[in-house]
């Protein structure tokens, strides 16, 4: 998704710039632009579609010399990607250069009545009409920042900015709404971003704007207000993660590195919440809201993509060991379908990123119905994390790759730990049972790990099926969530159709599609379902499709039924997601590595989609 850096101090603003770009590539886009305000205090900017590479390669740095400069990589809303609607845009007499993630929602209604004013506009995006409106308030302001101000009092949608104005050389306007924007203090510097890896290589100390909030950046100084005019004093905070923790680490891919670290980050989700005696569970964060909690009489877990099978899981995990009515929803779906929400539900908010549009607008509507929300988020001091009521952070570390892995699992975790918590409040499982899912829970690190040291098992597996055209994925019970995932993770980077099913609604149509081309994964460990699953892989065999089965160590039997396995640890239940996602995980990123594809990038994705 789009990403903003600019900087103003002393140093040469181009390579802090183009560095801040590169560290957001990550996050998907399909064009880049760079302005700098030169020694001469004019504006130059230059903008393309494409990498930042090809960017790069265009640019003069003799002439992009100067110690103010922002820029940006677009992810296409409004206009296609190409290098007239990247940004940053121009107003029409080129004096004010804007930089913009987010929606203007209302773009079109102050489009008309520029045009009346005699205004012209040269691309199809909705930033360009920011930058006239600017402009115009300009003209009877003679102020920067109250032009800025004025400008946004009138814009309805979501934005993250950053501006430069040919008139007011010595500055940077920047703006929040919707879309995250922080300051990073430097030393009589300051750098701007909508994402901390385009700052932690220059300062920790790092000031989050929150919504409706602006800032005016000077060389070493800066002051913070709201759109209202209310002047804001706010302290720094300082960022506790590491530039090598966003950095590949020898890997080929972000993707890999983030699947082999899981032994490492699912004991990070759990490091001090659990006590492996008692099998109680303590989550900090959720102190304030235990009690509403415990006593929901519904909770509603809602997120996107990766996240909502998440939740998936979630539902499965409390209503089987604590006995609450647990209802899923898709973010998207939950803020326009009129929902029935009451001041005693519990809303549970689960986000990688804590800036997904979708579950941040589900959050606000779950807030407008007094009911409680609860964040699972991964990045500190993201916006859903800062406004639920209360939450816990899943502690995953900076997750790069598109694709999510890590997270899940440790999205996984935390729905695990809330479970046992409240299973030991509600009496709803014995101590006995607690403890021996607390014992397992200790296991799983150690588990994982054993799974990293076969990976070159599953690759020989994936490499058979490079060249496959569809693939289905089925499971039951705490699998089907892990079928639909390991289908979203192989589709979405190495382009083959997948879907994913639980197993026995497979003879109610999907069974259509099978034929000796059609290669199918079941998630087949020896728990409870395994007979059921054993025939579902008979239905299947008889059809002559190609099986593929995730099954337990020791499992002799599953060789006489499948043609490929992916062979994972024992483990109880509640933790089956987090063991038997891990081989898919692989199994995704051996098949689109082989296939060439851009594994951490893959085309028309975000990693955090911040549009609607
Ligand atoms: O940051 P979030 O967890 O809110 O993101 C939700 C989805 O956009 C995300 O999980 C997406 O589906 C990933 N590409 C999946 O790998």
């Amino acid at each position: 998704m789009c990403g903003i850096v600019g900087y103003i101090g002393k140093r040469n603003s181009l390579p802090i710039i183009m560095e801040g770009l590169k560290r957001m590539e990550y996050r998907g886009y399909d064009s880049a632009g760079v302005s700098i305000i030169n020694e001469k205090n004019e504006l130059i900017s230059i903008k393309k579609a494409g990498k930042v590479s090809c960017l790069e390669s265009e640019l003069d740095i003799d002439v992009f010399n100067g110690n103010i400069g922002i820029g940006h990589t677009r992810w296409a809303t409004h206009g296609v990607p190409n290098d007239t609607n990247a940004h940053p845009h121009f107003d029409m007499e080129e004096n004010i250069l804007i930089v913009h993630n987010g929606i203007i929602e209302n773009y079109k209604l102050i489009k008309n009545r520029l045009l009346e004013e005699k205004y012209k506009f040269k691309t199809d995006t909705d930033t360009e009409i920011l930058a006239n409106l600017i402009n115009y308030h300009y003209k009877n302001t003679n102020d920067f920042e109250t032009s800025v101000r004025l400008a946004l009092l009138e814009v309805e949608g979501t934005y993250g900015i950053a501006c430069l104005c040919s008139k007011e050389p010595d500055k940077i306007v920047v703006a929040r709404k919707g879309s995250p924007l922080m300051l990073g203090i430097g030393n009589q510097e300051m750098i701007v971003a909508s994402d901390a890896a385009a700052i932690i290589n220059h300062t920790k100390n790092v000031i989050y704007l929150e919504d409706g909030e602006m800032a005016t950046l000077e060389k070493g100084s800066f002051h913070l207000k709201t759109v209202e005019d209310q002047d804001i004093f706010r302290d720094y905070q300082v960022l506790d993660f590491l530039l090598d923790e966003i950095e590949k680490g020898g890997y080929e891919h972000f993707m890999l590195k983030e699947i082999c670290e899981q032994p490492d980050t699912i004991q990070n989700t759990f490091r001090g919440r659990i006590n492996f005696d008692t099998g109680v569970a303590k989550l900090g964060g959720l102190q304030s809201v235990e009690e509403k909690l415990y006593n929901a009489k519904r909770i509603i877990i809602t997120a996107c993509g990766t996240a909502w099978h998440a939740a998936l899981v979630g539902e499965y995990m409390i209503e089987h060991y604590c006995r609450i009515p647990v209802e899923v929803e898709y973010a998207s779906e939950f803020r326009y379908r009129r929902p029935i929400l009451n001041s005693d539900d519990v809303v549970l908010l689960i986000s990688q990123s804590g800036e997904t549009a979708d579950t941040l607008a589900a959050l606000k509507e779950a807030r407008k119905f007094g009911a409680t929300t609860i964040g699972v988020v991964n990045v500190i001091g993201s916006t859903i994390a800062r406004e639920v009521d209360a939450g816990t952070y899943i502690h995953a570390g900076p997750e790069i790759g598109v694709a999510s892995t890590k997270a899940f699992t440790s999205q996984v975790m935390s729905l695990a730990l809330i479970t046992l918590m409240i299973a030991n409040e509600k009496k709803t499982e014995t101590p006995e049972t607690l403890i021996k899912l607390a014992n397992e829970l200790k296991h799983i690190p150690e588990k994982i790990a054993h799974m990293v040291s076969l990976k070159d098992e599953y690759k020989k597996v994936a490499m058979k099926f490079k060249d496959a055209k569809n693939f289905l994925y089925l499971g039951r019970g705490f699998n089907f969530p892990v079928a639909l995932e390991g289908a979203l993770k192989l589709k979405e980077i190495s382009y083959i159709h997948a879907e994913g099913y639980p197993a026995a609604e497979m003879k109610h149509g999907p069974i259509a599609l099978i034929d000796e081309n059609m290669p199918v994964v079941f998630i087949a460990p020896q728990d409870k379902a395994y007979d059921k699953i054993i025939s579902n892989i008979e239905e299947v065999r008889a059809r002559k499709g190609v099986i593929i089965a995730i099954a337990s160590e020791g499992d002799e039997n599953i060789t006489s039924y499948a043609d490929h396995i992916l062979r994972v640890p024992k483990t109880l239940a509640l933790f089956a997601p987090i063991i038997n996602i891990i081989p898919l995980q692989f199994l995704s990123y051996y098949i689109a590595a082989a296939r060439g594809c851009n594994v951490d990038q893959p085309r028309n994705l975000a990693k955090s989609v911040t549009v609607e």
